[in-house]
């Protein structure tokens, strides 16, 4: 009843050509792909140009981040109607990556999350836990913290708009996923969270995905999992069949 999301995030890689001549082969490679949201966040820059390519496709596009103001003095940031405007449907809010290297805090991530849905963007709220918290047991209280904090003031029908991020920090990039059982543990602790924070109906809706070193042979067994909605992708989404075959995964 959830239908799965399959999202490409190409973080700072592609230059405009490279972005649409990856969309023009994986669009070929997912044509017939059903049951499941394709989604593709490349650079601010070529957003326009993919969308344009993506149009009339089954793939939509999104961006790697947002700002909150729809308009003034705030050099160098991108409002949510921006987005949109260039053809977004998504915003990807609150990354690892954000979090670590260009001070976004639970607070931002809230006011972002806010600003997208304004706009009728869907956010992909990211969320997860260093290896330090991991090993020190305190996953959980991590993860929880950023979600409260991410969701903070939001009524249940906006809650319910979302989609969740599960993302290990430690599995980021490194080769090194979460096995499917502890990013199971985590998936069904985060539903249980949003029962709790917009009611069992909001939480029995939401998709969401797993993150960290995903890739065509490890998908399948992690999409096995009961909890576990989709995927966001880094790595393993730059190269048009192996995205391809993620977003084919087997249950
Ligand atoms: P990865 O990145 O698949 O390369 O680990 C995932 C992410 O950062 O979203």
């Amino acid at each position: 009843m959830r239908t799965p999301v399959i999202a490409g995030n190409w973080k700072l890689f592609n230059t405009v050509a490279e972005s649409l001549a990856l969309v023009r082969d994986l669009k070929a490679l997912v044509a017939d792909a059903q049951g499941v949201e394709i989604v593709v966040a490349p650079v601010f820059t070529a957003i326009h140009a993919v969308a344009g390519e993506l149009k009339g496709s089954t793939i939509a596009v999104s961006s790697q981040d947002v700002y909150w103001e729809e308009s003034g003095a705030f050099t160098g940031e991108v409002a949510p109607c921006l987005l949109k405007e260039a053809g977004c449907a998504y915003a990807i809010i609150g990354h690892s990556e954000r979090r670590q290297y260009f001070g976004e805090t639970d607070e931002t991530v809230n006011r972002k999350v806010k600003a997208a849905l304004k706009a009728g963007l869907i956010p992909i709220m990211c969320v997860g836990e260093l290896l330090e918290e991991r090993e020190s047991g305190k996953t959980m209280q991590v993860v929880a913290k950023q979600i409260k904090g991410g969701l903070a003031d939001l009524p249940a029908d906006d809650i319910a708009k979302i989609i969740i991020a599960y993302e290990p920090v430690w599995a980021i990039g490194t080769g090194k996923t979460a096995t499917p059982a502890q990013a199971e543990e985590v998936h069904k602790s985060i539903r249980s969270l949003i029962a709790a924070l917009a009611g069992t109906q909001v939480a029995v809706g939401m998709r969401i995905l797993y993150g960290g070193s995903v890739k065509a042979d490890n998908v399948d067994e992690l999409m096995g999992q009961e909890d576990i909605d989709g995927a966001l992708v880094g790595g393993a989404s730059l190269k048009a069949d192996s995205f391809a075959r993620i977003v084919k995964f087997n249950k």
